[in-house]
């Protein structure tokens, strides 16, 4: 064993300089976990700011919009072991319109985040578990923490384990409740829902620990929500969703717990069952669980999808796919080995084929390169593109983002920026140019970041011309704070934002 803290041992490539984070509470101070610490420590402060400082380079006149990015901001100290994926919602918010920006960033104000504010203490373990089956409002508290949609032109902060989804003012950030599609949602929603863009139907699902281990669903552009159970073998952690015109692609991993141990003892530990297929689900739009085709492939995992397609009898999905999801946690890391294990993202651009007459599969890599948080341009999901923009992750320091690289899904071949020695990325989603067309090539647009500098902790927005990402940033705005590394982002364009206000 180590006699050394394990935020020490794992901390130095995130903090460098070894200088802590001064805007971090000081309880991280307590806590020895790298998650909550350096490029990981939580902001203690809400902040709105205009007219941002422009680094380097010009703001394009033509981009129009909002930058959101979701990420764990705890405001306590964990009740026990803390998961980076435990922190309470908080985004980071970028508007840009006439060549200016502007900075807010606020917490999703969710129930549990309120009731640990009036208790002034937590109240929840964290994904790690031990659970209390008796904490108010479910074992595990939703921290709207992970993913952010917009649908029908409101601001939708979700949670990867399925949770109420929290509506925020697309203008300011606040909070301003739960959204219930008019009623009729009375179960959670999982991050990664998608909006299909020729059609503007939302397509969405859910699963849980307990029966029923998926929901799968539709709020239809014209405001009816079809939603369906889908029948698992058991507890399943799907985290995305695929979708084409005609279908929806579910999934199931061979990466599950024990539901025995779960109800006796409240542990959750996913392990990987190298000798159980993946199966995906390929469901009609509006279908139910009798129609849903299941495609046996290898055995993998996979957190994101990057596009799927139909083409002729065949449906194709590409995603990020971990092929040996196997835990190998070092016991000198204690209590949180498995998370540190877990968080070691090792994942590669991959291509499966099903065809729906035969159910015939092929399935194999495009590239080997460690690559995830992919983005399209949005007006392509559900069509054949070639142009994916994901971010490079090395396995040595976990969920980290070190480039942005630009991926030619036909050949396999990539273009590559790096953030620079100790700087580190957000999710660049595509922001098409104001006033384009309709049929401007795919890649003309920008891609928008959050990079944060752990040699002095500031941070910055970075926009960079999608047709030419290795050129760099066409310009660099100064952020009026830290922003730490975190989840999902997604793009606004301004015309939908000024709608939303009105
Ligand atoms: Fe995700």
């Amino acid at each position: 064993m180590s006699s050394l803290p394990i935020t020490a041992r794992h901390g130095k490539a995130l903090n460098p300089s070894g200088v802590r984070p001064t805007d971090a509470p000081a309880w991280i101070d307590e806590v020895d976990n790298p998650y909550l610490h350096g490029l990981f420590a939580p902001v203690s402060t809400e902040v709105t700011a205009d007219a941002l400082p422009v680094l380097e380079g010009e703001l394009p006149r033509d981009l129009w919009g909002g930058y959101f990015r979701n990420g764990p901001n705890s405001v306590h100290a964990p009740k026990n072991r803390y998961h980076w994926f435990d922190g309470d919602g908080m985004v980071h918010g970028i508007w840009f319109e006439d060549g200016k920006a502007r900075y807010a960033n606020r917490w999703v104000e969710t129930a549990g985040m309120k009731m640990e504010s009036e208790a002034q203490a937590p109240i929840w373990p964290g994904v790690l578990g031990p659970f209390d089956f008796s904490a108010p409002l479910g074992p595990i508290k939703d921290t709207a923490n992970t993913d952010l949609i917009e649908v029908n032109g409101r601001l939708l902060a979700l949670w990867y384990e399925s949770g109420k989804p929290y509506v925020l003012d697309p203008k300011t950030l606040q909070t301003r409740g739960v959204e219930d599609f008019g009623g009729q949602l009375s179960f959670p929603l999982s991050a990664h829902s998608k909006t299909d863009p020729a059609t503007g139907d939302f397509i969405f699902f859910s699963y849980g620990d307990r029966p029923p281990y998926m929901r799968y669903g539709v709020l239809t552009a014209s405001g009816e929500l079809h939603h369906v159970e889908i029948d698992l073998p058991g507890p399943r952690r799907p985290h995305d969703i695929g979708v084409t015109p005609r279908y929806s692609i579910l999934h199931d991993f061979p990466v599950f717990f024990d539901p025995e141990l779960f109800a006796k003892k409240g542990k959750r530990v996913p392990l990987f069952h190298p000798d159980v297929p993946t199966r995906y689900g390929i469901i009609p739009r509006l279908g139910t669980n009798d129609d849903v085709r299941w495609f046996e492939c290898e055995p993998c995992y996979m957190l994101h999808v990057v596009n799927c397609w139909e083409d002729g009898d065949w449906v194709v999905m590409i995603g990020c796919r971990t092929t040996d999801p196997t835990l190998r946690p070092d016991r000198a890391d204690g209590p949180i080995a498995a998370m540190l294990s877990g968080l070691k993202l090792q994942a590669n651009l991959y291509r499966w084929r099903f065809n729906m007459v035969t159910g015939a599969v092929e399935e194999g890599p495009l590239d080997d390169a460690n690559a995830e948080f992919p983005m399209i341009r949005p007006s392509v999901i559900g069509q054949e593109n070639r142009w994916a923009y994901l971010q490079r992750i090395p396995f040595e320091i976990p969920a980290t983002f070190e480039g942005l690289m630009k991926y030619d899904l036909r050949s396999g071949a990539f273009t590559e920026y790096a953030y620079g020695q100790g700087v580190y990325g957000s999710e660049a989603p595509f922001a098409p140019r104001a006033g384009g067309a309709a049929d401007d090539a795919e890649d003309d647009g920008y891609l928008v970041s959050f990079v944060t500098d752990t040699t002095d902790w500031s941070s910055a927005c970075v926009v960079f011309d999608a047709k030419d990402v290795a050129a760099g940033p066409l310009a660099k705005v100064a952020l009026p704070q830290r922003v730490p590394a975190g989840f999902h982002a997604t793009w606004i364009d301004g015309a939908t934002l000024d709608a939303a206000a009105s």
